[in-house]
This record gives C-alpha cells, sequence and structure tokens, in this order.
C-alpha cells in the first residue's frame, strides 16, 4: 500500500503537523506501507488565475503552470497512491492557504462543461477520478481548544468527499497542537501525559489504514482527545453551565 501525506504547513518539515505524521508513517510502515510526503512548502505551486485555458479544445484538461512548477510531480504521486494525507494546520478558521492554493489547481484536471452527478447524489461535473477520488484522511493541527476551531475544516473535506467521490477514512484533529512533539519541553510527560497515548495512537492509525484501510472510531477517539489536565475537559465544554464556569475562569485569567 502506498500512503501520501501532503502537508500544507508553511512551517513545514519543522511544523507540529509533520511531527504528527511521522508518528502515522511509523505504525503504516511497520506494516510495510510505502509512505512518502509531499511539503507544499517547499514546492512551488503556482495560484489558479481562472484563466480555463485548461477548458479549451487545445489545451485540454492541461494547466498553463504544468510545465513551470511542481503541481503536475504532485498529482502524479497522488495517482500513484492509494491514500491521500491531506494535512493541515488551522490557519484563521480554515485550511491553510497552501492547501488551498493546492487543491484549487486540480480545476484543471475536470472539465467543467461535461455534467456529471456524484455517488453521493450531487450534481457536479466530470473529474479525473484517478486523482481527486483517492480515499483519504484528514490531519488538522491546532493551538486552540474550542470544538468549534476545526469546524470549517472537517466541513470543507466533508464536502470535498461528496464531490469528489473520495471516501473519508479517517478525521484526525490535534488541539492544543503546540503541546506536541520536539521535545522542547522536558517536563511534558509528567504534565501531559495524555500525549504518549495520542501518538500511540497516531501509530495505530498508520496501522489500521495498512490493515483495514481506514481508522477505526475507537482509534480516532484516543488521537482526538483533549490532552490538557482538566478533569473531564470534554464533557465540560459541552454542558453550558459548566462551559460558562470555565469561561468565568479564564476571564479572570484576562
Ligand atoms: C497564520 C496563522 C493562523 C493561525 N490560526 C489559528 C487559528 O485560527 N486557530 C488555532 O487554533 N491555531 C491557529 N494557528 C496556529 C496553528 O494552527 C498551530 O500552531 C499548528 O499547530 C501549526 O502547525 P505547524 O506547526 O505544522 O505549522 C495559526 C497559525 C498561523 C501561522
Amino acid at each position: 500500500m502506498k500512503i501520501l501525506a501532503i502537508n500544507s504547513s508553511y512551517r513545514g518539515n519543522r511544523g507540529y503537523t509533520r511531527f504528527l505524521i511521522d508518528k502515522l508513517f511509523k505504525g503504516a510502515t511497520k506494516q510495510g506501507a510505502d509512505c512518502d510526503f509531499v511539503t507544499l512548502s517547499e514546492n512551488k505551486i503556482n495560484v489558479c488565475i481562472a484563466c480555463n485555458t485548461c477548458q479549451t479544445e487545445k489545451h485540454y484538461l492541461k494547466c498553463i503552470f504544468d510545465e513551470k512548477d511542481d503541481f503536475k510531480s504532485i498529482i502524479n504521486k497522488m495517482a500513484d497512491a492509494d491514500i491521500i494525507i491531506f494535512a493541515t494546520p488551522v490557519y484563521l478558521f480554515g485550511i491553510s492557504g497552501l492547501m488551498k492554493i493546492f487543491i484549487d489547481r486540480l480545476h484543471s484536471t475536470g472539465d467543467v462543461n461535461d455534467l456529471r452527478v456524484s455517488k453521493s447524489g450531487l450534481i457536479f461535473h466530470h473529474i479525473n477520478h484517478n486523482i481527486c477520488s483517492k480515499p483519504f484522511v484528514t490531519l488538522i493541527c491546532c493551538d486552540n481548544i474550542e470544538d468549534e476551531t476545526p469546524k470549517n475544516i472537517i466541513s470543507y473535506f466533508r464536502t470535498y468527499s461528496k464531490f469528489m467521490d473520495a471516501p473519508q477514512v479517517g478525521n484526525l484533529i490535534r488541539n492544543a497542537g503546540t503541546l506536541t512533539g520536539h521535545g522542547k519541553d522536558p517536563d511534558k510527560e509528567t504534565k501531559f501525559p495524555k500525549i504518549y497515548d495520542v501518538y500511540d495512537a497516531y501509530k495505530q492509525a498508520g496501522q489500521e489504514l495498512v490493515e483495514y484501510g481506514e481508522i477505526t472510531d475507537k482509534t480516532q477517539k484516543i488521537a482526538n482527545q483533549e490532552i490538557l489536565p482538566i478533569p473531564l475537559f470534554t464533557i465540560i465544554k459541552k454542558i453550558k453551565p459548566l462551559k460558562n464556569k470555565f469561561i468565568e475562569r479564564t476571564k479572570e485569567m484576562q
């Protein structure tokens, strides 16, 4: 099995997103997978300028930038992979600009004048299934602890999945992302012991992708758990009077 991670953090290999991809890859490699990643920040990817030359007969489904940047080589890798990891930090409540620039360029791989209906019954147009319809995992990394923070990204990839006929086979969401990785804080293990369960769950997720083609709900739950040592934090966030108390406490700390 080939797994390709597309990392859209501008911090590339120095970032938390990459750190978590590596954990997942550790598990997948152990199960015999061939894992590769693309660091978008190290590639040249021009912005789609909506010229629609790719929709003309002369330049059909070819982007004017095809020979001028790295987009084509990345989609060739996508075509070759069995599972894609779309990995993105949260930037101002959405996917990173790099990820959006990359995905926008998929426009050139589909014929927008050739009407089709997706498997979910949505009216769309022709797409290149070999590139756009790969099973995928979303790996979202953010600092904020509000459930609201990754919502736009979750929703974005749900929509991507429906229109692109691409099964979503996992959804990894890491809040308090700065607490993970890089050993900057030697006392982390004692202060945030759940981090290590999260790392194990990422490795397990990698193994499951190879074994079952998807990440189980159980593993996702462990990978996506709260790591701040606040008792019953998941419940506190969901029950309004408790959340209000938490908000009041935070206000006092301001
Ligand atoms: C431009 C920018 C915008 C950000 N916006 C948010 C945000 O809205 N919510 C949040 O929780 N974190 C936000 N962050 C923090 C990153 O999502 C977080 O640090 C993430 O772990 C970075 O991943 P990386 O280390 O792989 O780059 C932002 C960071 C940057 C640089």
